[in-house]
């Protein structure tokens, strides 16, 4: 099925990572859902940055490591920026992830395979692998026609392969 696609991003550097995260952004609307992976140092805050200047945050955006999630006002929609490196059961029932992910926000998620059980169905997985240097292989899987449509998109924008 057209639903188990996934799709690749190469980036060099910093930059090209950015202008995945600018062509995602064109997309977002409320309730989009993003889960990223990958291991320390990949590049997950830094997506999560570029996205956020994308969606027209003006605040800085640094790691949500301790503060789980952090909430910042875009230009049109707001930014949900969760760490769910530490989460535990009993935060994650505090916190209310649900209310986020269903909102009126668009959320990105760093080290989402943590909480499979806790992300909505529907989502764009994002992993990132480390190469030498500055070089990253984003693979992105869409689950749900919003995602698959984004992603055929970037696809015939010639952002993704
Ligand atoms: N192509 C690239 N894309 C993103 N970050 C890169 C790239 N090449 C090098 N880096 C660097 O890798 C580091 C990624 O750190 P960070 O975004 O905090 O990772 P994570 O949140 O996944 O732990 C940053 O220092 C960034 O400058
Ligand atoms: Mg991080």
């Amino acid at each position: 099925m057209e639903n188990a696609r996934a799709y690749r991003f190469s980036s060099r550097n910093e930059a090209e990572t950015g202008r995945l995260a600018g062509a995602l952004a064109q997309h977002a609307d409320p309730g989009s859902v993003l889960a990223l992976d990958g291991d320390l140092g990949a590049g997950k805050t830094t997506f999560s940055q570029s996205f956020a200047r994308a969606l027209g945050v003006r605040a800085v955006v640094n790691s949500p490591t301790f503060t789980i999630i952090k909430e910042y006002e875009g230009s049109e929609l707001p930014f949900y920026h969760m760490d769910v490196y530490r989460l535990s059961q009993e935060e994650a029932d505090e916190l209310g992830l649900d209310e986020y992910f269903y909102g009126s926000g668009v959320t990105v998620v760093e080290w989402a395979s943590l909480i499979p059980d806790l992300l909505p169905a529907e989502r764009l997985t994002i992993y990132i692998e480390t190469g030498a240097d500055g070089e990253r292989q984003f693979c992105l899987t869409p689950s749900g026609e919003r995602y698959e449509r984004w992603c055929i998109g970037l696809r015939e924008n010639g952002v993704l392969a």
